[in-house]
């Protein structure tokens, strides 16, 4: 009876972990040190070519897989794309009404405070996700890098007018499934099905233990 229990909880596990709204700073911090989005390759989802600069596109894959959602705009008649920088970097961008989950923060302090975890910040021309106290995650440009990092880029001196958006939809349940992204590191990284398997190990040991 109490083996069935676990069974059932288990799958339970799997099923909700699956479901969850996974954070965006939760997200972001999993690829920091991926190459995924370097210069040099091409994007798998958008089919983006090689050798153009993707920090857009981290950041719009990373709020896919976090359940919200980018604004697009046309390449031409039949493909669509993620919006860049010069939208991002625009706190007035006719695409990011588009989406109503977008908020522009506009209550950033003069010490630079009022920002959240998770928050996307544009900044002339670069942008990334907010996962620490002044520490953003991006793809960095410099070639000999080269990789998602995570340091002070958006809050050191020369930064220009950093723009802050905020997903307020934290409750949205449309969360691209992990086979749309066919890169399988990106499958290894993210899997919600691993997560759930390893709460069931646990929860199964717990319960073996507990019979004894
Ligand atoms: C790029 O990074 C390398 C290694 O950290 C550094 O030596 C070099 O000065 C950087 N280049 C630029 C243009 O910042």
């Amino acid at each position: 009876m109490q083996i069935f229990l676990l069974l059932v909880c288990c799958v339970g596990f799997v099923v909700a972990m699956d479901y969850v709204p996974r954070n965006m700073e939760v997200v972001a911090e999993k690829y920091i040190g991926s190459t995924i989005w370097a210069f040099e390759k091409t994007h798998p989802s958008t089919e983006t070519p090689a050798n153009s600069n993707k920090c857009n596109l981290f950041v719009a894959d990373v709020i896919e897989m976090s359940g919200g959602q980018v604004p697009q705009r046309k390449v031409d008649a039949s493909k669509k794309t993620p919006i860049g920088t010069g939208e991002w970097c625009n706190p007035a961008s006719k695409y990011m009404k588009k989406v109503s989950c977008w908020k522009h923060v506009t209550d950033i302090k003069k010490d630079g405070s009022g920002y959240s975890l998770g928050d996307v910040i544009c900044d002339d021309g670069h942008m990334g996700i907010v996962v620490g106290v002044e520490t953003v995650a991006s793809q960095h440009a410099n070639m000999s890098i080269n990789k998602i990092v995570a340091n002070d880029w958006g809050f050191r001196k020369d930064k220009k007018n950093p723009v802050f958006w905020r997903w307020i939809c934290r409750d949205q349940k449309d969360i691209l499934t992990l086979d749309e992204i066919n890169d399988p590191e990106f499958i290894a990284a993210n899997s919600a099905v691993g997560r759930g398997s390893f709460a069931c190990v646990i929860l199964m040991l717990g319960g073996f233990l507990f019979a004894l």
